[in-house]
């Protein structure tokens, strides 16, 4: 942690980039996809978010997403997402891109958010039906999201991966790109950052966003 934090207050970074997944709300009690606990290990993915699923049981669809509406409408934005929002600043050009669905980052506050998964709380119509406009296995990315995202991470003095697992494509290919200091916060660490942080979101994220803003507050 304490050479991160070096490293970050070294590099005085103007333009960061928050890469986050499902570890970042999980201090908010929002259950992950492939940890313990997690959705995939207790529900089938093909049963549930593919637009086979659904054009085979929409119902069962909605409901799955409605329970999981439930739980997010429940829980609160937590230390990582407070802190993450505080980094917007005259100083600090700071974007959100996230894997998540669940709209905490913006309730925490942050004003630039990439959605690359869509949004649980919205629904669009499919075939005449309502669906969750959230992007299922075999499908699209919204449009200009992953672009725009990219071109963000390369331009980047710093990027912060929070939380994810790294392995669905083609998000997980964007930690990559990063040019500059990269740094993960991962209690079980998975991508190739030059730094990780093995600890809780919610636990290292403030003092990561402390090393950023330093010096520039005033
Ligand atoms: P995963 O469930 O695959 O990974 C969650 C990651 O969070 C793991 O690496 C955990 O070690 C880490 N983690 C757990 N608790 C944490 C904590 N308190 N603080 C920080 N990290 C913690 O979730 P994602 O990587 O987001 O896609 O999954 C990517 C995509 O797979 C999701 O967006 C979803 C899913 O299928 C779609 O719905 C399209």
């Amino acid at each position: 942690m304490q050479a991160a934090l070096h490293a970050i207050r070294n590099a005085a970074p103007r333009r960061v980039v928050v890469f986050t997944g499902a570890g970042v709300s999980a201090d908010s009690g929002i259950p992950t996809f492939r940890g313990a606990g997690g959705l995939w290990r207790n529900f089938r993915a093909e049963d549930l978010a593919t637009p086979e699923a659904f054009a085979r049981d929409p119902d069962l669809v909605n409901e799955w997403y409605e329970w999981r509406r439930s739980i997010i409408r429940a829980a609160e934005p937590n230390a990582a997402h407070r802190a993450i929002a505080r980094l917007g600043s005259a100083f600090v050009r700071a974007l959100v891109v996230t894997q998540n669905v669940d709209g905490l980052h913006a309730r925490a506050g942050s004003r630039e958010i990439i959605e690359l998964h869509g949004n649980i709380f919205r629904t669009r119509m499919m075939n005449g039906r309502e669906r969750p406009d959230v992007v299922w296995f075999g499908e699209m990315l919204p449009a200009g999201a992953l672009e725009r995202a990219a071109a963000a991470i390369r331009d980047c003095d710093l990027l912060l991966v929070i939380g994810t697992s790294g392995v669905v494509y083609p998000a997980a290919g964007l930690v990559q790109l990063a040019r500059g200091l990269s740094v993960e916060i991962n209690p079980d660490p998975s991508t190739a950052c030059t730094y990780s942080i093995a600890a809780r979101a919610a636990e290292a994220t403030p003092a990561v966003v402390d090393a950023i803003l330093e010096g520039r507050r005033d």
